[in-house]
């Protein structure tokens, strides 16, 4: 196979008419464009090295010099034709790309939005700020304690002796190994000896949280819950003081008409101590006493375990469940949807209680 010599088969650049059907070839593919791409091979096609036009125009060298100035002319003005042609293609092109991005990519600013689940509140959160809400407005400071807590604070402090049975009152989760003396805490009364030790006198705290006990779930235990714990240190306090708080607080819970209770009882930490009821005007089926908790006139010993002098200072704690207030409050049958996590159980307590 011979080769073919570059420019062997070009069209004659003196030759008018083949030189404008190179051109009108050119104009008809340019006009038949529908896009930039399409624009860019038929650009290459026709004023590429190797068009019919660049191939012509490289033969004007061999001309002579008449023809070599005729030959210019005609393939300049051909060539301009053809670039002004793919030059105001591209700008049409261009424009009509511009274009339909515009309305591919149009935003209906007024078209309505997705609707998006904003979840809830877990009316336990809602109520345990309320019980806080209404100490802080008394002037109480909010005070928090660890969860795994030494046995020391969660029983020694608290003036529970090494074998006393009432360490057997509280089903305790014990946390391995034995020798850390570890326990989940199973009452926020731990987080009053801590208070002691880290605050100055007087001291007027609510504890709020979680605490854990060796309980089966079922509709009226559960072995995570919450409670809030109060303690109040200061001079001359006495059992008034822990009443006419407790009153206060009831009364901003359950309304005006409900009151407080005690009922002796005993624990470790206190004395004396008691049990709480309290008046429930609301309450389902009719008004009526609830248990609600236990409090009483902190121990001496716990005082002295705190470093405070108990012929100084008194003070005064309390202790209640907040499931259970749920429960009796807002009339939630089963504890198990309070930790069953489903949205639509905290929904309808909104975000007030
Ligand atoms: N900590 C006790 C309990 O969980 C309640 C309590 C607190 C009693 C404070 C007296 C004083 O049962």
């Amino acid at each position: 196979m011979t080769e073919t010599l570059p420019g062997a088969d070009a069209p004659n650049p003196l030759d008018e008419a083949a030189i404008t059907t190179a051109v009108n070839q050119a104009l008809e593919a340019i006009a038949a464009t529908a896009s930039l791409e399409d624009l860019k091979a038929v650009r290459l096609a026709h004023t590429g090295e190797k068009s019919p036009l660049s191939l012509a125009n490289r033969q004007i060298g061999k001309l002579s010099k008449e023809d070599k100035a005729t030959a210019g002319k005609l393939m300049g003005a051909s060539r301009g034709r053809v670039n002004q042609a793919l030059a105001a293609r591209t700008v049409d092109l261009e424009a009509e790309n511009d274009a339909r991005i515009l309305v591919e990519e149009t935003v209906d600013v007024t078209a309505a939005p997705r609707r998006r689940r904003a979840g809830a509140r877990h009316p336990l959160s809602t109520l345990q700020d309320r019980v806080c809400d209404i100490f802080v407005g008394m002037g109480w400071e909010i005070a928090e304690g660890p969860e795994v807590e030494s046995e020391w604070f969660n029983f020694d402090a608290l003036n529970f002796k090494p074998d006393h049975p009432a360490r057997e009152m509280q089903d305790t989760f014990f946390v391995e190994p034995p020798e850390a003396h570890l326990v989940m805490r199973t009452h926020t009364s731990p987080v009053q000896v801590r208070s002691m030790l880290e605050r100055d006198l007087p001291i007027y705290v609510l504890c709020p949280g979680k605490v854990f006990r060796t309980d089966e779930l079922d509709a009226t235990h559960t072995p995570v819950f919450h409670q809030f714990e109060g303690l109040a240190i200061d001079k001359n306090l006495s059992m008034a003081d822990l009443l006419g708080t407790l009153e206060h607080f009831t009364r901003q819970m359950f309304g005006d008409e409900a009151s407080v209770r005690l009922r002796p009882n005993y624990f470790p930490f206190t004395e004396p101590s008691a049990e709480l009821d309290i008046w429930h005007p609301g309450a389902k089926g009719g008004p009526r006493w609830i248990e609600w908790g236990g409090c009483g006139m902190v121990n001496a010993n716990v005082l002295r375990a705190a470093g405070i002098d108990p012929d100084v200072y008194s003070g005064f704690a309390f202790g209640m469940g907040i499931e259970r207030a749920l429960m009796f409050r807002n009339e939630v049958g089963d504890m198990r949807d309070m930790i069953e996590g489903d949205v639509r159980f905290s929904e309808h307590f909104g975000m007030e209680i």
